[in-house]
């Protein structure tokens, strides 16, 4: 199950950047399904998990058609609310062709309408076909906390996404068995400073002393950083062309909670998630997630190829 957020992402996409006060002439507009919350519904439904999605829509086009999108692949929609006082939730996003960098404003719209009630019934509802529980941080906190609480309570396998960075009640921590920050926001986390992979290490234990089981660092190009209770380890990222890396953090948590979902060891959970996000990024939309069929002819080509 994935509780967040539900957006329509606005393209346009650009050479360089503009400055305060500039205007730049861009290159193209398009209009892709997005939000966290979504983006990984949509990758684990595509990877060939069953998947709900909790979230919140506006009663408006944008909101129909984006439930629309999670319906055709194949994520469960029975647990979106519609709220028709407000718009669904959308992002305005600069992507930059030459560095494949990007800039992105949301407004959350809906998704501030989910509330604590809202995913205690989808849980409590499902409680017997979920196993795995997913969520990031474009919802308000207080329903964030009471997922996480709900989840352990029903004793399924907990991940957080700490993204967009928030600071968080440290008592959270004791319902969370994995945690998945990039390299920003576990400095935001732990007020550490994490510049080199030790540093990425130190930090983890940070948060594992909090009663985090496992810490995985995305960490871009160099692959993630996982810590957990026997292991400390960098596992290497796939190298590919860069087109659109919107959505590849979403992308590798959807991969990564597949394969805890079906039991892997940690650490090829994580190089499962690692050719989930790879493949990801060679595609504009942050939705354009990989079939399995595809992650396991990556995984079975670098294997061989090492
Ligand atoms: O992680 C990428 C997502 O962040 C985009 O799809 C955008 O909607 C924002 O939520």
């Amino acid at each position: 199950m994935v509780v967040g957020s539900i957006h329509a992402d606005f393209y346009i996409s650009v050479d360089r950047f503009p400055q305060v006060g500039e205007t730049v002439i861009g290159l193209g507009f398009s209009v892709f399904p997005g939000g966290k919350g979504a983006n990984q519904a949509v990758g684990c439904a595509r990877l060939g998990a069953e998947t709900f999605m909790v979230g919140a829509v506006g009663g408006d086009d944008i909101g129909r058609a984006m439930v629309e999108n999670l319906k055709r692949n194949g994520v469960v929609v029975k647990h979106i609310f519609v709220d028709r006082s407000v718009h669904t939730g959308v992002a305005f996003i600069l992507l930059n062709t030459e560095t494949g960098d990007n800039m992105i404003v949301v407004a959350p719209g809906a998704d501030n309408s989910l509330k604590p009630h809202h995913v205690e019934k989808a849980l409590e509802e499902e409680a017997q076909r979920v196993r795995t529980l997913l969520v990031q941080l474009e919802i308000p906190l207080e329903t964030v906390y009471a997922a996480l609480r709900k989840g352990k309570e029903l004793g399924l396998t907990t991940i957080l996404n700490p993204a967009p960075a928030k600071p968080l009640d440290e008592s959270v921590y004791r319902y969370v068995d994995v945690i998945v920050p990039n390299r920003i926001e576990l400095e935001q986390l732990t007020g550490a400073t994490v510049k080199s992979l030790d540093d990425v290490f130190r930090a983890s234990e940070i948060l594992v002393k909090h009663g985090v089981k496992a810490v995985v660092t995305t960490m871009g190009s160099l692959g993630a950083a996982l810590v957990a209770q026997d292991v400390k380890k960098l596992v290497k990222a796939f190298r590919v062309r860069v087109v659109d890396t919107v959505g590849a953090g979403d992308a590798f948590c959807a991969g990564l909670a597949v394969a805890i979902g079906e039991n892997m060891e940690l650490e090829e959970a994580v190089r499962f998630a690692n050719a989930v996000a790879a493949l990801k990024i060679t595609r504009q939309g942050a939705q354009s997630v990989p079939t399995r069929a595809e992650v396991e002819s990556l995984l079975e080509k670098e294997s061989t190829s090492t």
